[in-house]
């Protein structure tokens, strides 16, 4: 792969299940920018919010863009639901929206077999009224940087995953 696929989405869409589908399909490295800022801060994204709060974790989504765009080829990265407001994503790679309304990413989130835990993790998921609002906030905006769009509430994982890899132009 030549280039990055940055995948982009809110909360639960699916992005993490996707990617890591995707590099066992195609043999490329993913890499989630959750992880690196947890794996860089040795604390957990929840922790962080808690301790520092949400604009301190914002900085830190701006410096691993920075990072990105810097040093990582050909990999596919995962972004946290916030990331795409970085300044520069579109120079780290091609953009693309895992795109689902906001009732189905909450149903897959709800019924997944653990769904406490992935539901406590997050915490701008802590209050779905809220949520909700986020979600409408960000739809627009989600788009508007996106150089793709995939519909994943109309495509099995199959056709997900053969999509992206045209985007990748691996196949
Ligand atoms: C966030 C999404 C989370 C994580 C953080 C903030 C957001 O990632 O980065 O809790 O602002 O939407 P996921 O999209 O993987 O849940």
């Amino acid at each position: 792969m030549k280039n990055n696929i940055i995948l982009i989405g809110f909360m639960g869409v699916g992005k993490g299940t996707i990617a890591r589908a995707f590099a066992s399909e195609y043999g490329v490295y993913n890499i989630d920018t959750d992880d690196l800022i947890e794996s860089k801060e040795n604390r957990k994204i929840s922790k962080i919010f808690e301790k520092y709060g949400e604009q301190y974790f914002r900085a830190l989504e701006q410096e691993t863009a920075n990072w990105l765009e810097k040093c990582v080829k050909g990999t596919l990265v995962s972004c946290g639901g916030g990331f795409y407001k970085v300044k520069n994503l579109n120079k780290i790679g091609e953009v693309v929206l895992l795109d689902a309304p906001f009732d189905w990413i909450y149903n897959r989130l709800k019924n997944s077999p653990n769904a406490e835990a992935k539901l406590a993790k997050r915490p701008l998921f802590q209050d779905i009224k809220k949520a909700k609002a986020l979600y409408k906030e960000r739809k627009k905006e989600y788009k508007k940087v996106a150089d793709f769009i995939i519909d994943v509430e109309k495509s099995s994982d199959k056709k997900i995953l053969k999509e992206l890899a045209k985007i990748a132009k691996l196949k």
